[in-house]
């Protein structure tokens, strides 16, 4: 794969498979945008990626802040001039099982669990994807957007949220494809098995 002339926006990028997805983007000689929220993991990830002779800047934002967002992309085109690519990758998980009872006492996800992963992992996306294209088309920048999904989209125990979440965003990715192929950008969703990572 020859990525050189390409530009990768990868949120989640300061830990686990944002950090690893932006070190092999590297080696391919893509340049990088990194997004976290997790600034001392951003600069480990710039740290790795720059020695392998690529341009990795970082942007400290919060996918699921709208201005954050906007900004971060908009700034990415001023940084680079273009956007070939982004890998919606930052999510995270609040496993939980939906009622729970156990000697004697009922438990039950909460909805605080429940709108945490759905803001993160779907709204996040969204508002990435959407600001990813804006700026693809606005510059004429072609290129691919991947939204990470998992097995578990297809619904798993303790995860009425992360698989309710990893299910929207695969299907996100179709409505892209169909909406976005005009303007020649491809989209798609990956879904990855089991990982060693923090989450
Ligand atoms: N690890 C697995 O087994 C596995 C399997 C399938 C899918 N996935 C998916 O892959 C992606 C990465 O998983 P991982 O295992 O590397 O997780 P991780 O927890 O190691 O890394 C997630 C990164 O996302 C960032 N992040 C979280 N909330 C954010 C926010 N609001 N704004 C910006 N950044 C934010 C975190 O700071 C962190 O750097 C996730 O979407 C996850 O659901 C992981």
């Amino acid at each position: 794969m020859d990525l050189k002339q390409s530009v990768i926006a990868i949120t989640g990028a300061g830990q686990g498979l944002g950090q690893m997805m932006a070190v092999t983007l590297a080696q391919a000689g893509a340049e990088l945008a990194l997004i976290d929220v997790n600034e001392d993991g951003l600069k480990q990830t710039k740290s790795q990626c720059q020695m392998l002779s690529t341009k990795a800047l970082i942007y400290i934002a919060d996918v699921t802040c709208e201005k954050d967002v906007e900004d971060v992309f908009s700034s990415v085109i001023d940084d680079f001039g273009q956007l070939n690519g982004l890998v919606n990758n930052a999510g995270v998980l609040r496993d939980g099982l939906l009622v729970k009872q156990k000697e004697g006492e009922i438990s039950k996800m909460s909805l605080e669990q429940f709108k945490t992963v759905m803001d993160v992992n779907v709204t996040g996306t969204f508002l990435c994807g959407r600001e990813a294209a804006l700026q693809m088309v606005a510059s004429e920048s072609q290129g691919a957007i991947i939204n990470i999904s998992s097995v578990s989209r297809a619904g798993n125990i303790g995860q009425t949220n992360y698989s309710a979440s990893k299910a929207a965003v695969a299907t996100m990715a179709v409505c892209w494809a169909k909406e976005l192929g005009r303007y020649g950008i491809r989209a798609a969703a990956v879904a990855p098995g089991i990982v060693q990572t923090a989450m």
